[in-house]
C-alpha cells in the first residue's frame, strides 16, 4: 500500500534565486538536487478568467512541484482529514504536492501562471476526479 501523507507534508520548497545585478533573477529546479522526485512532464497554467477555478482532482500516484512562475493564486489540499490554503506569489517558491491530494487551484490573478514539474508522464488512470470516490478511496489508501 502507498504511504498515506497529509496536507502538511506538502511543503514549500524555497528556490535558489540567482540576481544579476539590473538584469533580473533567475530560479533553477533540478533533478537529484533541489527536488524530491524527477520530472517527466511540465505543463502550465494561464489565462484563467477571473472567479474561475483548476484542479478538483486528486493523484493516486503523482507528485507535482507547482510554481507561481508569474502572478499569484491559492491551492488549497485536502487530504480527506485536513484542508490547507497555500498562497503562491513567489516566482522562487514551489509547493511540493505529495500523492493523494485533493487540490483546487482558485483565485487567479490577471497574468497568473501556474507552472507544474510532474512526476510522471500524463495518465487518466492516475486521477480521481469525484470528490466523494476520493473520499471512499482514502479511507483504503
Ligand atoms: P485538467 O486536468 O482538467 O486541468 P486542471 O485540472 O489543472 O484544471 O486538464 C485540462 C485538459 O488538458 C484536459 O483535456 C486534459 C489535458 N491535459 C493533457 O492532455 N495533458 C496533461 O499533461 C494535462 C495536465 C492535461
Amino acid at each position: 500500500m502507498m504511504e498515506k501523507y497529509s496536507v502538511f507534508d506538502c511543503t514549500i520548497l524555497e528556490l535558489d534565486r540567482h540576481h544579476s545585478d539590473r538584469k533580473g533573477n533567475l530560479s533553477v529546479v533540478e533533478n537529484g538536487v533541489n527536488l524530491p522526485f524527477d520530472v517527466k512532464r511540465v505543463y502550465y497554467i494561464y489565462d484563467v478568467p477571473g472567479g474561475e477555478s483548476r484542479g478538483a482532482h486528486a493523484h493516486k500516484a503523482l507528485e507535482q512541484l507547482i510554481v507561481a512562475a508569474s502572478g499569484s493564486f491559492t491551492v488549497t489540499l485536502d487530504d480527506g482529514i485536513h484542508k490547507r490554503n497555500v498562497f503562491l506569489n513567489r516566482p522562487y517558491q514551489g509547493l511540493y504536492v505529495k500523492p493523494g491530494m485533493w487540490r483546487d487551484l482558485a483565485d487567479f490573478s490577471s497574468g497568473a501562471v501556474a507552472m507544474v514539474l510532474a512526476s510522471e508522464a500524463y495518465q487518466k488512470e492516475d486521477y480521481i476526479r469525484d470528490y466523494n470516490d476520493f473520499l471512499k478511496y482514502k479511507k483504503n489508501h
